[in-house]
């Protein structure tokens, strides 16, 4: 299904994954949490699916040493739980325990195994609401964005279940008339899946679904900041019939699990969602044991809007690009180019825009702009957006906190950008949309392709040629053409250049979780 999720709506400020987290000595109890998050936290905890437990081989397990990790509600600060914080004693075991699941769940037939996908699906849905208020308690959304990223998140076991039962091999024909030659495509083995707080449930969908599908096991490693709805749906995979030891959560101590999913010549696979930094550690790391990995790392996407646009539609475009998860998305438009006839109108009608998006708490009515992750994530933007001022940048719109305190930041206009502010060469990853003026087709295209990222880009024109010519010309693994909301199950989500290796989602995400092997039948005339 296409994501047609609210306007605000994240990727590469996604720095937490394999960055210190500090786990502490502490009790396993919610505490501080003002009175509306406690009604969500109360109704949550008797679903069933509010678990703080690692998952490590079907049990429910504390860290070995008792330690645990606070879970904040950004838009707050309050502590929403604390979860084992869990190391490289935990994840052995639970490689351990994904590793002897393989033997079984590989030999289940796809039938069986798309029935246990279906029906995680079904509970995921069934249940759609709770895990929406989930994702907004953890991550902040806004509750309807929340809830839209369940079902895209949900999607991807759907899809999966269904391509589960379409692994077909080949059949070569033979240069010789007593060999038979065939392709078949087996599961890879145990998958380590890396995951980010931006999407909490459908960045893990979108990797176990097919992996499941395929025949392999995971060991899934979510993002600190988030594990609360990694280990619902974890839950709810138990529930759907999924056997012990297929999936397994462990959290905590990142640089631990990831150098221990690293270590292990039992886990076959790494695939990864986040920063490109951490995804380039990941890469180097995975040498050591020569392991497959796909990574889906950061962005800098350029947005044109040529003068032949329609204004309305690259508006609600831009917006839907720029605003979703308060910018928080690795997809997010990260440089407005508009061309020079007309760049005013555009500019004084996205103010118009995007001065009516609402700000607040994710469980508002009518909010579309939830809070930043943390408080890191608004000092970025913060110095990201001084350094532009500081070079000849005006503020048009917003440009600083919200009155709401917490990490809450004013939705950002900001024009008189160059390509070579820092604004347009890292990933703001929040709520700043920055206008570059360019005057013609050819210069568009050569500041849209002078940076290392390489995931999507968007344009908006109404000239048929020119459309084919610039998606054509974009060194973008991704391209929207006069629309700003791309992601789906059913298309392969994935980046060129620094963006990354491999494809999510379609047809072509199953690959990421096969091998081929070729087989020679001689003495067959
Ligand atoms: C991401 O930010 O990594 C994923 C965005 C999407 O799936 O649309």
């Amino acid at each position: 299904m296409m994501m047609m999720i609210a306007q605000a709506s994240i990727c590469k400020t996604r720095l937490p994954s394999l960055l210190s987290t500090t786990c502490m000595l502490q009790p396993r109890l919610s505490r501080q949490l003002s009175t509306g998050a406690n009604d969500v936290a109360a109704r949550l905890n008797s679903s069933g699916f509010f678990r703080t437990q690692g998952l490590i081989g079907g049990k429910w397990v504390d860290a070995y040493a008792g330690k645990t990790i606070e879970v904040n509600n950004p838009a707050t600060g309050e502590v929403i739980a604390n979860v084992a914080c869990m190391g490289t004693r935990e994840t052995n075991d639970a490689i351990s325990s994904a590793y002897d699941a393989f033997k079984s769940w590989s030999k289940f037939t796809a039938a069986e195994r798309s029935k246990c996908l279906r029906k995680w699906y079904d509970l995921i849905m069934a249940n759609k609401e709770q895990l929406g208020e989930l994702i907004t308690l953890e991550q902040g959304k806004p509750l309807k964005e929340a809830i839209g990223e369940v079902s895209y998140g949900a999607s991807f076991l759907e899809f999966s279940a269904e391509e589960a039962k379409r692994v077909y091999g080949d059949i070569i024909p033979s240069p010789l008339a007593d060999r038979r030659l065939f392709v078949l495509k087996q599961p890879v083995g145990v998958v380590g899946a890396i995951t980010p707080w931006n999407f909490p449930l459908a960045m893990i969908t979108r990797k176990v679904g097919p992996a499941l599908a395929a025949g392999c096991t995971v060991v899934i490693k979510p993002s600190e900041f988030t594990p609360l709805t990694a280990l619902a749906a974890a839950e709810l995979a138990h529930q759907a019939g999924v056997p012990p030891g297929v999936v397994n959560v462990v959290m905590g101590n990142a640089p631990e699990i990831g150098d221990a999913l690293l270590a292990s010549t039992q886990v076959r696979k790494i695939t990864f969602t986040g920063s490109t930094a951490v995804g380039k550690k990941l890469m180097a790391g995975a040498a050591g044991t020569v392991k497959k990995v796909s990574l889906e790392l950061g962005g800098n996407a350029p947005c044109i809007i040529f003068d032949d646009a329609d204004i309305e539609v690259a508006i609600k475009g831009t917006l839907g690009s720029k605003f979703r998860n308060s910018g928080q998305t690795c997809v997010c438009a990260n440089r407005i180019l508009v061309q020079d006839g007309i760049y005013d109108k555009f500019a004084s009608a996205l103010a118009d825009a995007v001065k009516n998006l609402k700000v607040g708490d994710g469980f508002s009515e009518g909010v579309v702009q939830g809070p930043l992750i943390n408080e890191a994530a608004v000092q970025k933007v913060e110095t990201l957006l001084q350094d532009a001022v500081s070079k000849g940048a005006k503020v048009l719109l917003g440009g600083k906190r919200h009155d709401l305190g917490f990490t809450f930041y004013e939705p950002t206009i900001i024009s008189d950008i160059n390509n070579e502010m820092r604004i347009s060469r890292e990933e703001v990853f929040g709520p700043v949309a920055t206008l570059l003026r360019f005057k013609t087709e050819d210069e568009a295209i050569s500041i849209a392709n002078d940076t290392n990222a390489g995931l999507a880009a968007y344009f908006f024109s109404s000239n048929v040629q020119r459309t084919w010519r610039v998606a054509e010309a974009l060194e973008y693994g991704i391209v929207g053409v006069n629309e700003g909301l791309v992601s789906t199950e059913v298309a392969p989500f994935g980046g060129v250049k620094q963006s990354g290796l491999g494809r999510e989602g379609s047809k072509y995400g199953m690959d990421e979780f096969l091998e081929m092997k070729y087989v020679c039948m001689g003495n067959m005339s």
